[in-house]
């Protein structure tokens, strides 16, 4: 039994991308593992997200979650701002985390380039937040898409020199997760390279049938293929890497050959994609309604939760404390 952790910032509703590179990999581990799973309220912070929406967010993905297969019985699903824990451990590990590295992060440079009037120091330290979220169960495993490798490395790092600046083997080393060995990164349907709410690309888990058909129709396609084998360009191999994850392999064969021998229709492939896409959602899309009118449930879960990752997270902050010096008097 391993501690496994994964989260997500409630910036928007979950998509296909949210779904295969965290949740679906996060499910399969609930039933044999120690699992927890959160809402990163506080990292959603750093792009100064209206006061307005932030309650309805949470509100939104954690509906989504549960409706998605989350069990509250089997895993550990709460807030991040209900467990004041990370704070503490965020603030300590600060200490060690220093600018230059900080500044070099993906992440960070990108988020700096699209918005240059607000590059704030939580954005900076955005890794050392995520690093605290991780330590602060001691989780070995997070399923997390490939976007959020960096980050897994970076935490990897703060684990190693906290061991080693206090000369513990206190923090284990936690690695970015998947079942199927590499890390997906599920691609948006405008040839562009990642499917993301900031990209405006998404088929969402609580899109109707039409509205997927509609969105899948108006992927970027071309005339087709010229040569028999010919490499596929990146928007139509965006189209096969969603259909490898929604579709049976037979399906995937299919259009497969049809490139090759370049028969290949595109209306036929859209159509089945949309169709395999909406078999995945539909039930999700259904449970959603009913379980974001439930106030006393969602309540009930993220009580729980919080009651739950607390007694986690307090175990390891007083740990922590003892190890850097902090005594009572
Ligand atoms: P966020 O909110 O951007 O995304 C949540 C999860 O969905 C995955 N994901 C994708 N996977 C594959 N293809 C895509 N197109 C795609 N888009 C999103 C992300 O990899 C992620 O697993 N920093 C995190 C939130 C976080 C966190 C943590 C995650 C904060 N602390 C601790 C794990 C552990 C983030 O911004 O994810």
């Amino acid at each position: 039994m391993e501690t496994v952790l994964s989260g997500i910032r409630p910036t928007g509703n979950l998509h296909l991308g949210n779904y295969y590179g965290a949740l679906v990999n996060f499910i399969k581990m609930q039933e044999e593992n120690n699992c927890f799973f959160f809402i990163a309220d506080w990292h959603s912070l750093t792009t100064h997200p209206d006061p307005k929406m932030l309650h309805e967010n949470v509100r939104n993905v954690l509906s989504e979650y549960l409706a998605a297969g989350l069990d509250p019985d089997k895993a550990t699903i709460y807030l991040q701002s209900d467990v004041k824990e990370i704070a503490e451990l965020y603030l300590l590990l600060n200490m060690h985390a220093y600018l230059g590295e900080l500044a070099k992060t993906v992440s960070f440079k990108e988020k700096a380039r699209q918005n240059p009037h607000n590059v704030n120091a939580g954005l900076l330290t955005y890794p050392v937040l995520q690093a605290a979220d991780i330590l602060i169960h001691k989780a070995l495993k997070v399923p997390v898409g490939k976007d959020q490798e960096q980050h897994l490395e970076m935490t990897r790092n703060y684990a190693k020199r906290f061991n080693s600046k206090y000369g513990v083997d206190f923090f284990p080393e936690p690695t970015a997760y998947n079942f199927g060995s590499e890390l997906i990164k599920i691609p948006g349907l405008d040839g562009s390279g990642k499917m993301g709410k900031s990209e405006g690309n998404c088929i969402y888990l609580h899109d109707d049938a039409k509205t997927i058909e509609k969105k899948v129709k108006k992927a970027l396609t071309d005339q087709g293929p010229t040569e028999p084998n010919q490499v596929k360009p990146d928007y139509i191999e965006n189209l096969f890497t969603i259909l490898r994850v929604v579709s049976k392999p037979e399906v995937v064969a299919y259009f497969e050959e049809k490139w090759n021998t370049c028969g290949i229709r595109y209306g036929d492939l859209k159509k089945q994609l949309a169709e395999d896409i909406i078999a995945v959602t539909t039930p999700i899309r259904e449970r959603i309604i009913n379980i974001r009118s439930d106030n006393e449930c969602l309540r009930k879960v993220i009580t729980e939760g919080a009651g739950k990752a607390r007694e986690s997270a307090s175990k390891t902050i007083k740990d922590v404390r003892e190890i850097m010096g902090f005594k009572a008097f």
